[in-house]
């Protein structure tokens, strides 16, 4: 059962919490009002996520949320504290390697958003850590039940990809990674709120910018869920560009693992080839046409020429499925 741990030596914190959590009888809550306690606990439960005060008496927030990575390094950590101040932030989140950090006096409804996304977070790095193939799938449909609008996004894609991946020559072990990382490729967009990912026009700056972390989130978690590189290479690169003006880290060509060039090509075609919340899909000729003037910029040209014929098959199987409807 999703179980958190609050460490916090003041009373009122332990009956605040209680009080949130009235209505949610989907987590369990445990208490420790010191780190040690806190210890005792972690190492005999299954802690999905620990939120630890900062200042304690006897151990500190960043010395317990450190020995609680030693014991349970899958338990997602989140630092609490009454003191805004941004470097004890920044010290917390790189000494104890917090996932997150929350002041106090909270928002009730802003840490409960925080500690769900802290414990799908959880869910995510156990269930790809079993290294289960049929799980892959149904957590990127769980993905999609967050954003509707992509449904079947994820399969779609890697059912592009797995062609292009052929037609590149690639074996058979290399086509298969690719397909899981197809599937997850978007993994990361847990950590998005779904206020920002249904927004129905254009996303500020600030929410962009909360968008275009979904690389590095969901690479991080499939890191730690000791997933293959490859699989890791999709997650984090499929929004890098051939050009360099791409994101999270700008490369540019062949720096670009060839399957997140591969995934990046079946994941734009897809996109604009089906219904999206702000738009209806394109017709096919219209998608290829700025396929094609992104070929140059966005992707790798070589595999654009090879991604022709795969598109032709694509427009087909569509129009078969319309005139079926
Ligand atoms: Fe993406």
């Amino acid at each position: 059962m999703k179980t958190v741990l609050f460490v916090d030596d003041e009373k009122s914190i332990q009956n605040a919490i209680e009080r949130m959590y009235l209505e949610r009888d989907d987590v369990r809550c445990l208490f420790a009002s010191s780190g040690q306690e806190g210890l005792e606990i972690l190492a005999q439960e299954e802690v999905w996520v620990v939120v630890s005060d900062f200042l304690m008496p006897g151990m500190r927030g960043i010395e317990f949320l450190s020995k609680a990575r030693g014991i349970r390094p899958d338990t997602v950590r989140i630092m609490m504290t009454a003191y805004a101040d941004i470097s004890i932030a920044i010290d917390a989140i790189n000494k104890s390697e917090a996932y997150r950090f929350v002041t106090k006096p909270w928002v009730n409804q802003e840490l409960l958003t925080t500690i769900d996304e802290a414990l799908m977070r959880y869910q995510l790095i156990q269930a790809l850590g079993k290294n289960d193939e049929s799980l892959y799938l149904s957590l990127a449909q769980t993905v999609e039940l967050k954003d509707p609008y992509t449904k079947g996004h994820c399969d779609r894609v890697a059912q592009y990809s797995v062609s292009l991946a052929r037609a590149a020559s690639l074996d058979e072990h290399a086509i298969n990674e690719i397909k899981h990382g197809s599937w997850l490729h978007d993994c990361g967009k847990i950590g998005v709120p779904e206020a920002v990912l249904n927004f129905p026009g254009r996303l500020s700056e600030e929410d962009q910018e909360i968008v275009r972390q979904h690389p590095r989130w969901g690479a991080d978690v499939a890191r730690q869920a000791r997933m293959s590189d490859a699989v890791v290479n999709v997650i984090l690169s499929h929004h890098e560009q051939f050009c360099g003006g791409g994101y999270p880290a700008g490369l540019t060509g062949e720096k670009i693992p060839i399957e997140a060039r591969i995934v990046a090509i079946a994941d734009v075609f897809d996109a604009l080839y089906s219904d999206r919340p702000y738009r209806k899909a394109f017709e096919f000729e219209r998608v290829m046409g700025i396929m094609q003037e992104m070929a140059e910029t966005h992707f790798d040209p070589r595999l654009m020429e090879l991604f022709g014929p795969i598109s032709e098959e694509a427009r087909l199987k569509k129009s078969m499925e319309d005139s079926g409807n």
